[in-house]
């Protein structure tokens, strides 16, 4: 340990940077005017500082100085700095500069995240929603792909390594902490940790990395699952009174359910699964492929599933006489004979009444699956037009209507599709107008 130096030299550019251990306000390193403490790692202390003349924020990592001699120590450290300067991404926190104090110990100035980590974050707000805890994956996962592909495992994910800085609308995500980091070496080379050496934090780590074993992208993928479910829940998937305690769930354990704790879609539920499987190769094997299945799993919440409606009116004309018991057989007809047109093409019935009936059915997703659909609607609802008139006698008007719309469909008593809101149940606004014997698409240009 470095001894206490006489405190006179703790003005702001002094020429002496260095107070000990830990540096005083006003200490100055490099460039950079010490302001503060914010944060004492168990190797490295972080300050807040700003730049002598610009009075630009930054934030300051410092060695502490009983590691000043551990080489291995001070080669993680410096190639933290290394790692982030070749790591260029907005969701990874930018280095700024790299210098070493006068007693040799490194230090790191980097951009200053106006933020929180996510762990505090949670601790004041509760859980992240699944458009928020989308937004997180996103960011981090852009960052980690670029890390995987530039051949660098962070290896230390977890909440306190990641900065929430809130928005004008919002928030953004910044990864930081790659002192544990290390750039993947080819089979049989040794890597910068000795081998056997554990580096990782048991709330996040997979189980081969707690066993030592070889680390890939996929063990950073366990560690996105850690956090996902953490987002979610609020809680870790596996906690404990001791490191060892979460370690064995780890190793052992089931991955627990987010449906334990908080309403969880199944296919959400599966993607963490499968970033928690013990087994690597059971994992998802790489950021893409992950966030796919994400985007994947919570689609279907962001998006309004569509229906098409045809809307069958049979009428005697205005001027029409008291009709006759022929001409109300007529009517019968002709509503028969659509309503067995559109039953024999699968569609269902949402209302049926002695002069009129709504047939309806579910669109595809996706734009031209959804045109073919509508083309079909058009198809049909001439047939139904066709069969109906055929059916009646010139006395009665067959009035027909086609449309769609975003519709609310939900199972009914038995478990059957069943239209329960939307435009398509709001005759009044598309079943009007139009000319008898002819079909009237309500619905405009092809829903998008
Ligand atoms: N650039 C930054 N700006 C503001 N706060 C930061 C910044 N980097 C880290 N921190 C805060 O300091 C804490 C420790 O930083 P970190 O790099 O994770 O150090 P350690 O190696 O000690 O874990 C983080 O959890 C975060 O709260
Ligand atoms: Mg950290």
């Amino acid at each position: 340990m470095a001894g206490t130096p006489p405190r006179d030299d703790a003005a702001p550019g002094a020429e002496v940077s260095l107070y000990g251990d830990e540096l005083e306000p006003g200490a100055l390193v490099g460039t950079w005017v010490v302001e503060g403490r914010v944060h004492a790692g168990v190797t490295a202390w972080l300050y807040r500082a700003s730049h002598i003349s610009t009075r630009s924020p930054a934030a300051l990592k410092v060695l502490r100085a009983e590691y000043n001699h551990v080489s291995e120590v001070l080669r993680r450290f410096k190639q933290e700095a290394d790692t982030l300067q070749a790591l260029r991404h907005p969701n990874i926190v930018e280095v700024l500069e790299y210098g070493e104090l006068r007693d040799g110990r490194p230090w790191l100035a980097m951009e200053w995240l106006p933020g929180e980590s996510i762990d505090r974050w949670l601790a004041h707000r509760g859980p992240f929603s699944t458009a928020e805890a989308l937004t997180v994956m996103e960011e981090l996962g852009g960052a980690l792909h670029l890390a995987h592909l530039q051949g660098v495992l962070h290896r230390d994910l977890k909440a306190q390594n990641v900065m929430v800085i809130p928005r004008a609308e919002g928030f953004t995500v910044k990864l930081v902490d790659f002192g544990i980091a290390r750039v993947q070496v080819p089979e049989g080379l040794s890597g910068l940790t000795s081998a056997g050496a554990v580096l990782g934090t048991p709330v996040a780590m997979a189980p081969e990395q707690i066993r030592g074993q070889a680390v890939d992208a996929r063990t950073d993928l366990y560690a996105l699952g850690v956090l996902l479910y953490q987002l979610l829940t609020g809680r870790l998937p596996f906690e404990g009174a001791s490191a060892v305690e979460v370690e064995e769930q780890h190793l052992h354990a089931p991955p627990p359910r987010l449906g334990e704790r908080v309403h969880a879609p199944p296919a959400l539920e599966a993607v963490v699964q499968r970033c928690l499987a013990k087994r690597p190769e059971e994992r998802w094997p790489d950021v893409p492929t992950f966030l796919d299945a994400l985007r994947e799993a919570l689609a279907p919440a962001a998006s309004t599933p569509w229906a098409a409606g045809i809307y069958v009116d049979v009428r005697f004309p205005e001027s029409h006489e008291e009709p006759s018991d022929e001409d109300l057989d007529a009517r019968d007809a002709a509503l028969d004979a659509a309503r067995d047109t559109l039953d024999a093409a699968g569609w269902r019935f949402a209302l049926e009444g002695g002069n009129a009936l709504l047939a309806w059915h579910a669109l595809p997703e996706g734009h031209e699956a959804r045109a073919h659909a509508l083309a079909d609607t058009r198809a049909l609802a001439e047939q139904a037009l066709t069969q109906a008139r055929d059916a009646a006698s010139s006395a009665v008007q067959v009035w027909l209507y086609a449309h769609a719309a975003p519709s609310e469909v939900t199972p009914d008593a038995r478990g059957r599709p069943r239209l329960a809101g939307g435009e398509l149940l709001r005759l009044e606004r598309w079943a009007t107008g139009g000319t008898p014997g002819t079909v009237t698409w309500a619905g405009g240009g092809l829903p998008g």
